[in-house]
């Protein structure tokens, strides 16, 4: 059965955050127990400002909370499986959240990269699904974890689990950071889900605008043209 993406529990631990600098343009924020300094160097307001960031979705904090529950959660599901977990990332928006995802996952793992690609450079998918990279093993036999930073309209996910089935992995489970059901056109099953956004074009975390933003630390959301 799918599991949904818990996206209660994600609101619950969302507090009312206020972004503003501090002397040293780091980032300060308001919430719960008043202004804080935070260790954080990224989120300056001017970078954000640069970078054409409207508002932020998912901030560092929430991203590591968020990969922590993932990781028990999967650890818990695969606990006794009996040769390694096949972590298998879909470049290249899922590296970051890969990287961070598998040091949360303790059992014995592998990894291997598939690279596809659906948007080019635009912000809407084009719906042609391409294969630029396949894998390097075989996964025939195997327990396959898929992993994806986004599932949009569903298609990329939906042809690459449709690949994985065919090459009889002993079982397939898919992972995603974001889900975004208000876009989705091909039903999938998400086993384990970061949490659900609304139907705006999200950048950073490894998730991209024209190849830009992907190292920004939180998931934004870009300013129109
Ligand atoms: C993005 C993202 C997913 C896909 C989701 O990939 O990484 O793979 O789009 O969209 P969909 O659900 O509508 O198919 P993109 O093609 O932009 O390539 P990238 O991984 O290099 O960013």
């Amino acid at each position: 059965m799918a599991v949904l993406c818990n996206f209660r529990h994600f609101l619950l631990k969302k507090r009312l955050i206020v972004v503003g600098t501090d002397d040293d343009g780091k980032i300060a924020r308001a919430g719960g127990s008043g202004l804080q300094r935070s260790a954080c160097h990224v989120l300056r307001g001017d970078i954000v400002e640069d970078q054409k960031i409207t508002k932020i979705l998912v901030s560092e904090e929430e991203v590591r909370e968020m990969v922590a529950r993932l990781g028990a959660d999967i650890t818990a599901h695969y606990q006794g499986i009996q040769k390694e977990l096949m972590v298998i990332g879909l470049l290249r928006g899922s590296f970051i959240f890969m990287a961070d995802l598998v040091r949360q996952i303790k059992i014995p793992l592998v990894v291997d990269f598939m690279t596809v690609s659906s948007y080019g450079d635009g912000t809407i998918s084009s719906g042609d699904v391409k294969v630029v990279m396949d894998l390097d093993s075989s996964i025939e036999g195997r327990d396959v974890l898929l992993v994806e930073d986004i599932v949009d309209t569903g298609r990329t996910f939906s042809k690459v689990i449709r690949m994985m089935r065919n090459r009889n992995p002993r079982s397939l489970k898919t992972c995603t950071f974001l889900n975004k059901p208000g876009a989705r056109l091909v039903d999938i099953q998400i086993d384990f889900c970061g949490v659900d956004i609304a139907n705006e074009f999200a950048v950073g975390y490894g998730l991209d605008y024209a190849q830009g933003y992907r190292n920004l630390p939180y998931v934004g959301v870009l300013k129109p043209d």
